[in-house]
């Protein structure tokens, strides 16, 4: 243990021995899995126009078929709890048929995809359809939601789904890794838009 680790336990203990709350969410253990290879070609897409990426994005075309569908957020630092800014975040999903049908050439990804950047407030935000569950049900309809800091590799953190809907349910729950915070969001709609909120917990990154 080194003397940061050791310090960092003395005060945790003192702290708890004095009654003091520790924020559960202080020191989130380092996950040996955060990266996955298989993301690493993410970073090529956006290379060289990162600052032009919109904190806001109309993801879908105006036109697609679906229910509108609004989902917003904060990136929030896993060390001081503050809102991150800079944060590439990438998200896809199916369409309301439940197909990726129609994605880039040579990957798995969907058509309806898109790129945001995090502003100064840590807010990110896109419209697009609600998405279905798959053709074969599954899994309950998602978003892939994917993080970029600022020159650290990316990881998947747990996809967004929707408290109350199929397949969403306590075992759902139960095998979620909470990569980013809890991804069982609740929507609610209004005036014919679903809306909802996905804040994001930044990972530990390991060292
Ligand atoms: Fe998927």
């Amino acid at each position: 243990m080194s003397i940061t680790e050791t310090s960092r336990r003395h005060v945790v203990l003192g702290a708890a021995a004095l009654g003091f709350a520790i924020p559960a969410c202080a020191q989130p253990q380092v996950r040996r899995d955060l990266y996955n290879g298989e993301l690493d070609y993410l970073a090529k897409e956006y290379a060289g126009r990162a600052e032009a990426l919109p904190a806001s994005l109309q993801l879908s075309p105006a036109n697609e078929p679906g229910e509108r569908m609004s989902i917003s957020g904060r990136c929030f630092s896993w060390q001081t709890g503050k809102p991150a800014a800079g944060v590439i975040i990438y998200a896809y999903h199916t369409d309301n048929s439940g197909s990726y049908h129609g994605g880039p050439a040579g990957t798995r990804h969907a058509r309806l995809r898109g790129w945001m950047r995090t502003g100064e407030d840590g807010a990110y935000a896109f419209t697009s359809i609600k998405p279905a569950p798959y053709p074969d049900r599954s899994m309950p309809a998602h978003i892939h939601l994917t993080v970029l800091e600022p020159g650290l590799p990316p990881y998947w953190i747990d996809d967004i789904v929707f408290e109350g809907e199929f397949r969403v349910d306590p075992s759902y729950r139960a095998a979620q890794g909470n990569r980013g915070g809890d991804g069982i969001i609740r929507l609610k709609r209004s005036n014919g838009l679903w809306t909802g909120t996905r804040d994001i917990r930044l990972e530990r990154h390991p060292t």
